[in-house]
């Protein structure tokens, strides 16, 4: 059960306690998240990405910035992302505007990936039309022989986006339909307020 008292008056810190009760309640990837984008007429798509952190106020995740999602995120910034934690019967809901990180952390963050993954990152020119998976193993091969002997460097079309959120809303499972429901949306001066929605 929720109540309005007991939820932290900044939804980045109730989400990072929801985040960490999911993980303990056995779910495998709390930090799978989809997300939601819009190309400038409006028509949405939907795909899941992983929440790597939440820095600077906003919701990370790392992809390709030539795909799909990127291309829609560089003409319309706004998104939105769902999180369902099926164990404990809960939803968040994140609402916001895009901005890109910035190359160092996203140095920071290739470097942690394995070498496999990085190589990846270079053979995959996501969303693309390509003929067989033989052509994106050869890209593999051929990334691999260039930098056989050094670190392999983050390509300048991989990286990430933080989503800064003007709206989250926290939902918890209640019988008969009643479920609880409490959204923080930020204020014209900034401040977040907390309302109870109707299920
Ligand atoms: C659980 C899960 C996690 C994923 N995480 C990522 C991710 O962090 N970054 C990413 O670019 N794609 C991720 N993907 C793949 C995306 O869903 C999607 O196929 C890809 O990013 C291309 O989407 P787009 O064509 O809309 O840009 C993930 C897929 C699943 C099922």
């Amino acid at each position: 059960m929720m109540r309005k008292n007991d939820l932290d008056s900044n939804p980045l810190k109730q989400f990072d306690k929801w985040f960490d009760e999911a993980g303990a309640s056995g779910e495998t990837m709390p930090e799978a998240m989809a997300l939601a984008t819009a190309s400038p007429a409006g028509i949405p798509s939907l795909r899941m990405v992983l929440l790597k952190g939440i820095h600077k106020g906003g919701f990370e995740f790392f992809t390709n910035f030539d795909s799909r999602k990127s291309l829609e995120l560089e003409t319309n910034p706004n998104a939105a992302v769902v999180f369902w934690w099926k164990n404990l019967r809960r939803q968040v809901r994140v609402e916001g505007a895009i901005e890109r990180i910035d190359s160092e952390e996203a140095d920071e963050y290739f470097r942690t990936r394995s070498r496999g993954s990085q190589i990846g990152a270079w053979a995959s020119h996501q969303s693309q039309a390509i003929s067989d998976r033989a052509e994106l193993e050869k890209l593999v091969k051929d990334y691999e022989k260039s930098f056989s002997d050094r670190e392999v460097s983050r390509p300048s079309y991989w990286g990430g986006f933080r989503l800064i959120p003007d709206s989250i809303e926290f939902w918890e499972e209640r019988p008969d339909r009643l479920h609880d429901r409490f959204r923080y949306r930020i204020s014209a001066d900034k401040n977040w307020i907390l309302e109870r929605l109707s299920p």
